[in-house]
């Protein structure tokens, strides 16, 4: 198994310092910049888009990790791709044609990754072991940071782990929506490597970042 990973999602972060909120949480130990991309259309929220993606990219080197939570999805993948996202995710219920925006997104040269709303099973994805380089369980249902963790995603998890060890290909097993310090070990025992965390580790300002991720990631 992988070392786990922590992808910090600046939707928590102060969007009127959205670069140095990045530098800040780089330097606290961020592998992976998450970045939550909301329509008003496939989730009842909005956020931000390519633009700001393309702004806040230079300041940092880690790689971003960018969860389109937005329906259609093909037509902006091309500009998410030139405003620098190294992971494009898109939502397995964003389309009919997951199969055509994995490829899409490999066609850029970017890792393509499929995310599961709570209510949808691991099986949808197993006709497209073979494309997808990141599977991401989503454990609230996608709109809003800081919401309750949903364990019945935990046999998701299990199910998925099982699934990507038998397919033998390296393909990273994200978990998002309420990881913290109590939730975090639940995820990593079931199989999940990266963990995406936005209250638990923007919570009390940049001081605090460095601890948070700790805390998360169980790091003393
Ligand atoms: C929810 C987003 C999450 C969210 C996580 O739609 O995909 O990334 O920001 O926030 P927390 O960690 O606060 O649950
Ligand atoms: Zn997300």
């Amino acid at each position: 198994r992988k070392p786990v990973r922590i992808s910090p999602s600046i939707l928590a972060a102060d969007f009127a310092k959205l670069g140095e909120e990045v530098e800040n949480v780089a330097r606290a130990g961020a592998d992976f910049i998450h970045v939550d991309v909301m329509d008003g259309h496939f989730v009842p929220n909005i956020s931000f888009g390519p633009a700001v993606t393309k702004s806040v990219r230079g300041y940092t080197d880690l790689p971003f990790d960018c969860h389109l939570m937005i329906s259609p999805v093909d037509p902006y993948i091309a500009e998410f791709a030139d405003a620098g996202a190294d992971i494009i995710t898109v939502h397995q219920e964003a389309g009919p044609h997951l199969h055509r925006s994995l490829q899409l997104i490999k066609s850029f040269g970017v890792k393509a990754g499929v995310s599961l709303n709570p209510s949808t099973p691991a099986s949808t994805l197993e006709h497209v072991m073979d494309e997808v380089d990141l599977i991401l369980v989503m454990s609230v249902n996608p709109g809003f940071g800081g919401q309750k963790f949903i364990s019945s995603q935990l046999d998701k998890i299990r199910t998925l782990r099982a699934m990507i060890d038998a397919s033998g290909r390296d393909i990273d097993l994200e978990v998002d929506g309420g990881i913290n310090a109590e939730t975090a070990p639940l995820v990593i025992e079931a199989g999940a490597d990266l963990l995406v965390a936005g209250s638990a580790v923007f919570k009390g300002g940049p001081d605090q970042y460095a601890a948070n991720i700790n805390a998360v990631l169980g790091r003393t």
